[in-house]
């Protein structure tokens, strides 16, 4: 298939052109390289650019024949978020719509898109299904539910065909092609994680009082190569008989704070100290994923779901990430 991936120079991104061009797909990045790597992008073209131009965009689309779009370029920081809320309303809500408005003119009609549980705000029940009622509680979590909305509403008045997918915690790596978290700032949990096992550092551990089996926060860490495999199924759903259909991606079973560091000294063999700290602000206790639609409508199975085999694939990039 020929595919552009927005957001291509990013974490998860990068890994998702890899994974399309190993399977022969032709692919073209658009990435504004605001926060993604242009080294990063492997067996596909980079073309540098943002999604709200919508006359560069469909030129692209046009020149390529792109027949899908997978579009992971996004501002996602949720602290960030909560302090610039326009810059994400912006970014993410009215770049999606420049977007979906550039593959209308350029006759683009499939779409992948990277959600999040942020739609869902504070669970009601675990395990989280897609039925789940939709409250997010910060801008981040707000402009992805808007996105989602606006292509559902798309994909009923122009026929756009879309694949909404909802990832919990994306983590892990593929330390064989370099491609893994780089973040900066990193705010997330287990690149900090082994951050702090490779310098002997403490590593700060938010809110140990939570109603959890172990005082801290359970989420449900998700290694990226699942996620990948999961946007590849979406796209052949979507080529076969999918029309519009949102889907959880997570493994449905939680880990700890704590439980995470464990892994961590597991894997590495290191001490690892904590530093017991307040609880961040805006942090449910428990984020855990019902995936059985995924898994019925997509065939969709997780293969690397060990919370050891995340972090061992993480550690092993951490050990020769880019400019350590
Ligand atoms: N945490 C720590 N110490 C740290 C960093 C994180 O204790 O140094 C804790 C957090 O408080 C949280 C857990 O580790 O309980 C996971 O935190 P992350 O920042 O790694 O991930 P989040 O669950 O906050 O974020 C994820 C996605 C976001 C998404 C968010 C909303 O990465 O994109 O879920 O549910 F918006």
């Amino acid at each position: 298939m020929r595919i552009l991936v927005t957001g291509g120079a990013g974490y998860i991104g990068s890994h998702m052109v890899k994974l399309l061009a190993d399977r022969g797909d032709e692919v073209t990045v658009l990435d504004d390289l605001s926060t993604g790597h242009a080294d990063a992008v492997r067996g596909a073209k980079l073309v540098r650019g943002d999604i709200a131009n919508i006359g560069s965009t469909s030129k692209l689309l046009e020149e390529n024949r792109t027949e899908a779009v997978v579009h992971f370029a996004a501002a996602s920081l949720v602290a960030e978020s909560i302090a610039d809320p326009l810059k994400y309303y912006t970014r993410n809500v009215a770049g999606t719509a420049a977007l979906v408005r550039a593959m209308r003119e350029a006759g683009v009609g499939k779409l992948v898109f990277s959600s999040s549980a942020a739609v869902y705000g504070n669970p009601q029940r675990l395990p989280i299904d897609e039925a789940h009622p939709t409250e997010p509680v910060n801008p981040y979590g707000s402009t992805k539910l808007a996105m989602e909305r606006m292509l559902a509403e798309c994909c009923a008045a122009y026929g756009l065909k879309a694949a909404v997918l909802r990832y919990f915690n994306a983590a892990g790596a593929n330390p064989q092609a370099g491609l893994g978290e780089r973040h900066d700032p990193e705010t997330h949990l287990i690149p900090l994680v082994l951050r702090a096992a490779a310098k002997d550092t403490p590593v700060s551990v938010f809110g140990t009082d939570y109603p959890t089996r172990d005082g801290t926060c359970v989420r449900d860490y998700i290694h990226v190569a699942d996620l990948c495999d999961a946007h590849v199924r979406a796209l052949d759903w979507l080529a076969a008989r999918g029309t519009y259909g949102c889907f959880n991606l997570g493994n449905g079973d939680g880990a700890t704070v704590l439980e995470v560091i464990e892994a961590a000294r597991r894997v590495t063999r290191k001490e690892i100290k904590l530093n017991k700290a307040p609880r961040r602000p805006g942090d449910p206790p428990s984020l855990v994923a019902d995936a059985t639609k995924a898994k019925r409508v997509l065939g969709w199975r997780a293969t690397r779901a060990e919370i050891d085999t995340i972090v061992s694939d993480a550690w092993e990039f951490e050990q020769r990430r880019p400019g350590v």
